[in-house]
């Protein structure tokens, strides 16, 4: 990592300080917004376009600043805030990234969730009483129609999306339940292999287990920590409309 001096004015990054410390094994700019006031974006873009590098704009201090209009943090590849308790917007402890480059952000969301699932694991007690026998009873309407595939296991799984260009999988009609999220091929195994996963707000049954999915308030914080863990929940309605709008 090389440090860039900073511009005496706007205490950001000084863009006459950046170009002679590129070097062959250079990866990124990363411009902080130093205090609410915006790097200068124009000659920092126009330095990592000749280089073919990337620009990471650091918003921790600035959420919200404009730079000539542009509200800062559109205007790199990606942009990270962090929002913790001493940011000038603070929500806790927590952070955001965003970016327009869908690949960056897959990547970045497997990133995010690697070893994630470690901890999870060990609520993952009734996973290993369930034979592959009983995996594969379908309910009648369930059951695989003509040729499609069955993955006994995520391995299987990950191997059926590779092969059919599958990154995102939906998981339907399931009881949110750590021992289903865990199962072989559950959210947690697929999202370790870097597939985004997410679930239907609607078609979620359970929370936990049947005993302790009492009431909507246990679903709503069943479906938390699924998002916060593993992926997206959504809104069928919502979802029904974006394959519309498609
Ligand atoms: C400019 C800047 N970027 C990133 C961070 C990291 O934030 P977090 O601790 O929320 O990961 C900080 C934290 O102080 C910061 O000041």
């Amino acid at each position: 990592m090389n440090f860039a001096d900073i511009d005496r004015d706007t205490l950001c990054i000084d863009p006459n300080d950046i170009e002679h410390r590129i070097g062959p094994r250079t990866k990124a700019i990363v411009p902080v917004h130093y205090a609410g006031h915006p790097a200068d974006m124009d000659p920092i873009m126009e330095i990592a376009d000749r280089h073919n590098i990337k620009v990471i704009e650091d918003v921790s201090h600035a959420h919200g600043a404009l730079y000539k209009g542009r509200m800062v943090g559109t205007i790199g590849h990606i942009a990270c805030m962090s929002m913790m308790a001493g940011k000038s917007f603070a929500i806790g402890e927590a952070g955001m990234m965003v970016t327009n480059d869908h690949r960056l952000y897959e990547r970045c969301i497997s990133f995010g969730h690697y070893e994630r699932t470690g901890v999870a694991t060990t609520y993952n007690t009734a996973d290993s009483q369930v034979t592959a026998n009983e995996l594969l009873e379908f309910a009648d309407d369930a059951r695989p129609v003509g040729d499609e595939s069955i993955a006994e296991d995520a391995h299987q799984l990950f191997a059926l999306c590779r092969e059919n260009r599958v990154n995102h999988l939906i998981y339907a009609g399931f009881a949110i339940n750590w021992c289903l999220l865990l199962s072989p091929g559950g959210m947690a195994d697929m999202s370790k292999h870097g597939i985004m996963c997410s679930a239907p707000r609607q078609a979620v049954t359970a929370v936990e287990n049947k005993e302790t999915a009492r009431s909507e308030l246990c679903k709503e914080l069943g479906l938390w920590r699924v998002a916060v863990a593993f992926g997206y929940v959504f809104d069928v309605d919502d979802f029904i409309n974006a394959l519309g709008a498609r």
